[in-house]
């Protein structure tokens, strides 16, 4: 059964901790995930991006993965599962379809208009449904450190709150997905003047290689949800690698994703605390 992300990152902003979104692409890794949140009484919102939905062979096989690992591990923290950068009305009607309780309208093409038609004919079909819905705006990438954009990426942001019914808002300032040899450089300013306006929670995707200090001032900033994937990308490629060049005789594919275990269980642990989101079950 899973949980109202909604109560989760309201709660979130209003303590002033994060909940932890974990992205997943397996079975193991969703495992280990759900093990630590549980060991740490921390809610989490488990995600999976189109790609991995095509990756584990669909919607279903997603929405059913989860919910049989909360149900045959028997986890009693809130669980809140969200098809991650959602890109049309299809994709997210599908996955609200078979049990996904939360979307993300990630469409990053689109003008602030078609956005906002896009992000509110999600929020319709989801309202019914009691699923989350969480928008974004993405600044100029040929311009983002232009006072000009900078403004930009604050009016849009601004108007799409304005004129959606968003349960959240993952402006794009700063944080960008994947781990990258360059300084991270948070717009910290444009992120104060958008909550201040804004009212509603914030979300920090590429959540991923962002120091400790950036993150603490994020959630005090009214980031109240932060998103992970490619941390346990390199946790379980790193662990999976040298396993496999340590026992070149192995071919016990399980023994492969064991290896990578205490490091994925290690991000998640990390991040809890990093977040705060530990003994925060609402349960
Ligand atoms: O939506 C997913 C996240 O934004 C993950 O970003 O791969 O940098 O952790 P990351
Ligand atoms: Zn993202």
């Amino acid at each position: 059964m899973l949980s109202s992300i909604q109560s989760m990152v309201r709660s979130a902003y209003q303590n002033k901790y994060a909940v932890p979104h974990f992205n997943i692409s397996n079975l193991e890794i969703a495992r280990y995930i759900l093990e630590v949140c549980e060991e740490m009484r921390s809610p989490v919102v488990i995600a999976v991006t189109e790609t991995a939905v095509k990756y584990m062979g669909g919607y279903k096989v997603a929405a059913n993965l989860v919910t049989s690992l909360i149900e045959d591990l028997d986890i009693t923290v809130p669980v809140g599962l969200i098809l991650d950068h959602g890109k049309t009305f299809e994709s997210c009607k599908k996955a609200i379809d078979v049990g996904f309780n939360g979307v993300m309208v990630g469409a990053p093409n689109l003008s602030i208009d078609e956005n906002i038609e896009l992000t509110n004919r999600v929020i319709a079909y989801a309202r019914s449904k009691d699923v989350y819905v969480e928008g974004e705006i993405v600044a100029d990438v040929d311009n983002q450190q232009t006072e000009h954009s900078k403004a930009e990426c604050i009016n849009d942001a601004i108007k799409l709150v304005g004129e959606t019914d968003i349960d959240a808002l993952a402006p794009e300032i700063g944080s960008s997905h994947g781990i990258s040899d360059e300084a991270v450089e948070i717009d910290f300013e444009s992120m104060e003047i958008i909550s201040n306006n804004a009212h509603i929670p914030l979300v920090m995707h590429g959540g991923s290689g962002i120091p400790d200090h950036m993150i603490i001032k994020s959630i005090t900033n009214g980031v109240a949800k932060i998103n992970i994937d490619s941390e346990f990308r390199v946790a379980w490629t790193a662990n999976a690698r040298k396993f496999l060049n340590d026992n070149l005789k192995t071919y016990d594919l399980r023994q492969v994703n064991i290896a990578t275990k205490e490091a994925i269980k290690e991000v998640a642990r990390t991040k809890i605390l990093l977040f705060g989101s530990n003994y925060k079950s609402l349960e």
